[in-house]
């Protein structure tokens, strides 16, 4: 089996960092969201993966490279626009030849991997296999309706009346009959060709899809409150470790990782957390469950729930909560007068003020 890891995309939810930056690299615990992917792949016994890349190309190919770094052969496809994830299947139809695939979105998050999903596709002879989960709200996802077997009925993109509450969570298996149906279908109302459509219209052939349901952690890390929410799944499981400088007047509580070359100086720092190498905290509050990148810098500055890139730089602010800061921006305290907020915001940037 081959993998095929969707890495284009518009991105819109997250922007502005995909203005500058595909948000697969976003980092979740300081690695980029996509390593998790390609580890649980890898993991999995898979080791030809082709990688489908958009505008963000480059900074994908030097992330990933080659994917030796993973035990695995990545192959980047360039789709030129992104027209939907049956047109990524479409685009990637001389790599993926006929075999079968795993498909897996590259911005979920599945801590558990994916290796007893792929064994039982592997084993099982239907021609795909999808991934379930039960949600809360199934008006935002596509929704698989499945019958007392676990084939899938139908299937439906954010309705407005889900007829289950089982949803598509970015990891299917196909055979190779899914290239014929993403060659059938048309674009959808928002001009993408979805895979949902692709799915039904094998289910209408009266081809086997099987859903398979986990209750197990699953994130998807499309949104800047799924990107936090799924960091802090990540620090939860991570282990502590000092290896850079802490001084003997700041206080480390909990799990807490300190990389090489980091300094900590007369700070105290909450667990879970994660300071990344090259960063530097003076006399501030980190934590609980904040990532600071390499080379940050946070000073007089309480923060917490937060994730910081790399370079961020943080100064004089009381309190920060639940923000993603992005690489190279800096937060500073406002001078007394003339007793108004100062921004320089990039585009589709959003801020709140608390008065
Ligand atoms: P989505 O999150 O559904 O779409 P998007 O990336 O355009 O984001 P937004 O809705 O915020 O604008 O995409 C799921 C995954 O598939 C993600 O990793 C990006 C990838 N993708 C492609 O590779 N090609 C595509 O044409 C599309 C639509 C998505």
């Amino acid at each position: 089996m081959k993998a095929l890891v969707l890495a284009g995309g518009t991105g819109s939810r997250l922007r502005p960092f995909t203005h500058t930056r595909a948000k697969q690299l976003l980092p979740l615990a300081n690695r980029p969201v996509i390593h998790y992917a390609l580890r649980a792949i890898a993991d999995a016994g898979i080791d030809e993966v082709g990688m489908v890349v958009g505008s963000h190309a480059d900074d994908l190919r030097r992330s990933v490279g080659d994917g030796s770094a993973f035990g695995l052969g990545v192959t980047h496809l360039r789709q030129a626009k992104p027209l939907g994830l049956a047109h990524a299947v479409l685009i990637a139809r001389d790599f993926l030849a006929d075999d079968d695939f795993l498909l897996y979105l590259g911005d979920t998050y599945l801590p558990d991997g994916v290796t007893s999903f792929v064994r039982r596709a592997d084993q099982g002879a239907d021609a795909a296999r999808l991934l379930l989960t039960p949600v809360a709200d199934p008006t935002a996802f596509g929704v698989a309706e499945l019958d007392a077997g676990g084939r899938v009925r139908g299937l439906e993109e954010k309705p407005d009346r889900p007829r289950s509450d089982l949803a598509l969570i970015g990891v299917y298996a196909f055979t190779p009959v899914v290239h014929e149906a993403v060659r059938a279908i048309r674009p959808s109302g928002r001009g993408e060709l979805e895979i949902t459509h692709a799915v039904q219209w094998m289910i209408d052939q009266g081809l086997t899809v099987r859903g398979e349901t986990t209750t197990r952690p699953w994130r998807d890390t499309g949104s800047v409150e799924d990107l936090l929410e799924a960091n802090r799944h990540v620090l939860d499981r991570m282990e502590g470790s000092v290896e850079g400088k802490v001084d003997p007047r700041s206080v480390l509580v909990g799990r807490v990782r300190i990389e090489e070359g980091a300094v900590v100086r007369g700070s105290r720092i909450v667990g879970p957390v994660v300071v990344g190498a090259g960063a530097v905290i003076s006399n501030a509050s980190v934590g609980p469950y904040t990532a600071v990148g390499e080379d940050c810098r946070i000073e007089d500055s309480a923060i917490a729930f937060s994730v910081l890139l790399r370079g961020a730089c943080v100064e004089g602010a009381a309190r920060i909560e639940g923000s993603l800061i992005g690489r190279e921006a800096v937060v500073t305290a406002a001078p007394r007068l003339p007793g108004a907020h100062r921004l320089v915001i990039g585009d589709h940037s959003k801020v709140q003020l608390t008065s």
